[in-house]
C-alpha cells in the first residue's frame, strides 16, 4: 500500500460544457481506515455520461469523483472482505478508496472467463440497461426493426447485438465513418449511418430502415428523436435510456413532432437501470455466457492512469471513444 494517493477532485459545477477546470489532481495521504472499514486499491475506473449530471447536482465541490469501479481489497476490518478479494462497486477516482464499512461493495468472480473490467461495461450496469431497454421495454419480435442511437458506444453496442439476437433487424446511428464501420462490421448491425454526414436525418433513417421502425433504444434525444418519431410504425415502442446531447446545454430544446406519439399509439417508457438492479444476479451469468460464446462482442478502450480521468471524461462526452471507455489506474491482478 502507499503512503500518497494521487485523485481527482471535483471543484467547479460546469454550466453548459464541462472543461477540465471543473476538475483537481491532488496528492493527499491516505485517510487512515475505521475499524469495520475496507481499503480498496483501485484498478479500473468507468467514465460514464450520467456523471455530467450528477456533476450538475449530487456530487459536492471540492469531494473526489466517484463512479463505478473495480479493485481488489488490500486491508479489511469487515468480515465480509479479506485482502485479496475482488470487488466492484462505488469508488473514487483514485488509487485508494477508503470505503466506509465495506458498504456498497459486490464481489467480482474471475472465473467468469472475461476480463475484470467488464464488470463496468458489457457485464454491469451499461450491459443490464441495454438488456432492459431490449428485453423488458423493447421486446422485439423476430423481423421488426430496431433502431439504436448512439450506436457504437457502451450501452448502444449491447442494444443493437441484443435486438439481432431476438431475430430483429438492428439498425443504429454513430457519429464517424469509423464508428458505422465498427457497428456494421465487428458489432453486425444490419445497416448503420453516420448522423454527423448526414445532409438529412429523416431520410438517413427512412434509409436505413425501409419497414419503418417498431422499437427505438433512445440515447441521444434532440434531432435524432425527432427524425425517428417520424418514422416509428404504430403500435411502436420507445425505451428513452438517454438524451446525451441535452447533457452539457443550459436550455432544453424541446422535441418537435411528439404528436406522432398519440397518432401511431406509442409507448414511451422511460427508464432507469436503478429500478431493475433486482435482476443482476440472474441476469449476470446469461450475459457471461453470451460473451464467452461469441454471441456478443465487446469493445473497451482502456487509457492508463487516474490523472487522465478527467480528458477520458470530457473527450467521451464530445464522441472520441469507441465502445467503452475505462481507466486502468493500477495492475490488473488477473491479466
Ligand atoms: N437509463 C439508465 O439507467 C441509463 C444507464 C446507463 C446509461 N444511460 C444513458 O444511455 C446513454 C448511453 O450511455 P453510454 O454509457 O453507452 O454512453 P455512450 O453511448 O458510450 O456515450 C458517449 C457517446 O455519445 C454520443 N454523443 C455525444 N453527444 C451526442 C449528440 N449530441 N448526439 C448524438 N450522440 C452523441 C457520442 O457518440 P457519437 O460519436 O455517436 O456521437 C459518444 O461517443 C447515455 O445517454 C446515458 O446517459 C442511461
Amino acid at each position: 500500500m502507499t503512503e500518497t494517493n494521487v485523485r481527482v477532485l471535483f471543484v467547479k459545477r460546469p454550466v453548459g460544457w464541462v472543461d477540465e477546470t471543473s476538475f483537481a489532481v491532488v496528492h493527499e495521504p491516505l485517510r487512515p481506515p475505521g475499524p469495520a472499514d475496507v481499503v480498496v486499491r483501485n484498478v479500473y475506473l468507468s467514465v460514464d455520461p450520467y456523471l455530467r449530471g450528477r456533476m450538475a447536482g449530487a456530487f459536492r465541490e471540492g469531494e473526489v469523483m466517484v463512479s463505478r469501479g473495480v479493485g481488489e481489497v488490500v486491508a479489511s476490518g469487515h468480515e465480509r472482505w479479506k485482502p485479496g478479494d475482488l470487488v466492484w462497486g462505488f469508488l473514487g477516482w483514485e488509487q485508494y478508496s477508503v470505503v466506509a464499512r465495506g458498504e456498497g461493495l459486490y464481489r467480482v468472480d474471475p472465473s467468469l472467463g472475461v476480463p475484470i473490467s467488464y464488470y463496468l461495461d458489457v457485464l454491469g450496469m451499461p450491459g443490464l440497461t441495454a438488456w432492459v431497454g431490449i428485453n423488458v421495454i423493447g421486446r422485439p419480435e423476430p423481423a421488426e426493426t430496431v433502431f439504436v442511437s448512439s450506436a457504437a458506444g457502451a450501452v448502444g453496442s449491447i442494444a443493437g447485438q441484443l435486438a439481432r439476437l431476438a431475430g430483429a433487424r438492428a439498425v443504429g446511428s454513430a457519429g464517424s465513418a469509423e464508428k458505422v464501420r465498427h457497428v456494421l462490421d465487428v458489432l453486425g448491425f444490419d445497416d448503420c449511418f453516420d448522423y454527423k454526414a448526414s445532409a438529412s436525418l429523416p431520410e438517413s433513417v427512412m434509409g436505413a430502415c425501409p419497414n419503418g421502425i417498431d422499437v427505438y433504444f433512445e440515447n441521444v434525444g434532440g434531432p435524432i428523436l425527432e427524425a425517428v418519431l417520424g418514422h416509428m410504425n404504430p403500435l411502436g415502442r420507445i425505451a428513452v435510456c438517454g438524451m446525451i446531447s441535452g447533457y452539457n446545454t443550459t436550455q432544453d430544446p424541446g422535441v418537435k413532432g411528439f404528436a406522432h406519439i398519440l397518432g401511431k399509439r406509442l409507448t414511451v417508457s422511460g427508464f432507469s437501470i436503478y429500478d431493475h438492479m433486482w435482476r443482476f444476479d440472474a441476469w449476470q451469468p446469461k450475459m457471461a455466457e453470451l460473451l464467452t460464446s461469441g454471441r456478443i462482442v465487446y469493445h473497451e478502450e482502456i487509457w492508463e492512469g487516474v490523472e487522465r480521468a478527467p480528458e477520458a471524461f470530457i473527450g467521451m462526452l464530445r464522441g472520441d471513444s469507441l465502445g467503452k471507455r475505462v481507466l486502468r489506474v493500477g495492475a490488473d491482478p488477473t491479466a
